[in-house]
């Protein structure tokens, strides 16, 4: 039977950042990934030039039933830190937005700095590989696998969440964790885009393509981004924000015109412009072709000074509270990450160890962590993995 120090199941961000980081403690590290390739995620990240941390990551910028766990782990690998081994293998990047980090090149330059400080550490990368089933020994773990069987002293559970089957996901991680007796939260997609239904689905056909600045709110969050009209309904970075804190069912409301009071500028272009027309006023807010839909959909134009109170009350609430209830999300298929996951009440948030099966380490996505878009959930899984490697 083959022996190694530690086997970490999943080759994907935090897989990677915990192989290279015990490795280079000395730790004889197998690293096991079912898909043909390692880190397909990191290659398909933001838009081909992976969104690779957040300057302003901090806990808030995570949701999960157990806000209290990601503190730890992310205060002892910053952003700094991964800014850090970005720079010294010249990897070169620039800011977008938002703190939000990318390659000025390629996604591809992250992954080969990672498989390259693994393959100097001396980590044994599989790709290919399945784990069939996982035994609890007393010095540790048993592994039955494509390589035969495996033993080790710690497992780390690296499996990533359910987003994108195409890419590798799948549910082994919360498969690992109920058999080693631990809980898992219900899971979602989030930071997907919203499906539209009915009447307002053909607006969003029409517009297709069209991008505004809003702000967008649900159950208490609200985001300031752009929201993009697509074929299926609603996408865009104040969307997919937004989409991991709707439930089915809850409203979602948007206001259009983020920089004003919508019925002060309305009131006020009825004073100074009475003649002009409502589709001419929206048409230098918005592109002309959004600002006819909205007006021939939603309100008849005329000239301002034809706009009884109330009317004008009405536009302005639709403009700056427009309110409208998702008819779903595109599910796993296109979401970029998935919510819930191992619940984290029962591992410790300073070595990611379960309380339950000492030497069992779950990292990154497949717990119940999920960052904010922008760069968080790379960073969550930099951190966590980097947690865990210290311990293995
Ligand atoms: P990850 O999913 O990266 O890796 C899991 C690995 O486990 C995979 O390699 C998989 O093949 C393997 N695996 C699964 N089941 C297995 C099994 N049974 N046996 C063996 N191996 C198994 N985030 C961000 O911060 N900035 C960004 O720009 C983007 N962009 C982005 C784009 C798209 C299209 C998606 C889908 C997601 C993003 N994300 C992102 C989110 C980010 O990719 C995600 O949060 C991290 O990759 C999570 O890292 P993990 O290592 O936890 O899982």
């Amino acid at each position: 039977m083959r022996s190694t120090d530690v086997v970490i199941i999943g080759a994907g961000a935090a897989g990677l950042m915990c192989a290279l980081t015990a490795a280079a403690r000395g730790r004889q590290v197998l690293l096991i990934d079912s898909s043909n390739k390692a880190g397909k995620k990191i290659l398909m990240s933001g838009g081909g030039r992976c969104n690779f941390t957040n300057m302003y990551a901090e806990p808030a910028n995570y949701a999960s039933r157990n806000p209290h766990f990601c503190k730890s782990a992310l205060a002892r690998y910053t952003p700094w830190d991964f800014i850090a081994m970005v720079g010294e293998h010249g990897v070169p990047y620039h800011e977008k937005k938002l703190g939000q980090l990318f390659c000025d090149n390629r996604s591809k330059d992250i992954l080969q700095m990672l498989l390259g400080q693994c393959e100097q550490a001396g980590v044994d990368l599989r790709v290919s590989t399945s784990v069939r089933q996982i035994e609890r020994t007393e010095a540790g773990y048993r592994l039955s696998t494509d390589l035969g069987p495996v033993a080790s002293s710690s497992l780390v559970i690296a499996t990533g969440g359910l987003s994108i089957p195409t890419l590798g996901a799948t549910g082994f991680g919360y498969e690992i964790a109920r058999q080693f007796g631990h809980d898992v939260l219900p899971t979602r997609a989030g930071l997907v885009p919203f499906t539209i239904g009915g009447r307002l689905k053909d607006l969003c056909v029409e517009l297709s393509g069209t991008s505004v600045d809003c702000v967008v709110r649900c159950n208490g969050e609200s985001f300031r981004e752009n929201l993009l009209f697509t074929h299926r309904g609603l996408s865009g970075p104040a969307i997919l924000q937004i989409s991991s804190f709707w439930h089915p069912g809850d409203v979602v409301e948007i206001n259009l015109l983020p920089d004003r009071d919508a019925l002060e500028w309305l009131q006020g272009q009825q004073a100074a412009r009475p003649s002009s027309e409502l589709k001419t006023l929206l048409g230098e807010v918005f592109t002309k072709k959004m600002a006819t839909l909205l007006t021939d959909r939603w309100f008849a134009s005329k000239p301002m000074r034809q706009y009884a109170p109330a009317e004008l009350r009405d536009i302005a609430a639709k403009l700056g509270a427009w309110q409208l209830v998702p008819a779903g999300t595109e599910g796993y298929r296109t979401a970029e990450v998935t919510l819930g996951g191992v619940d984290t009440r029962e591992l410790s948030s300073t070595t990611m160890e379960s309380l339950r099966s000492p030497g069992l380490y779950f990292i990154g996505e497949v717990l119940d962590v999920t960052g904010h878009l922008g760069g968080f959930n790379f960073q969550w899984a930099w951190a966590s993995g980097h947690a865990a490697a210290q311990y293995v």
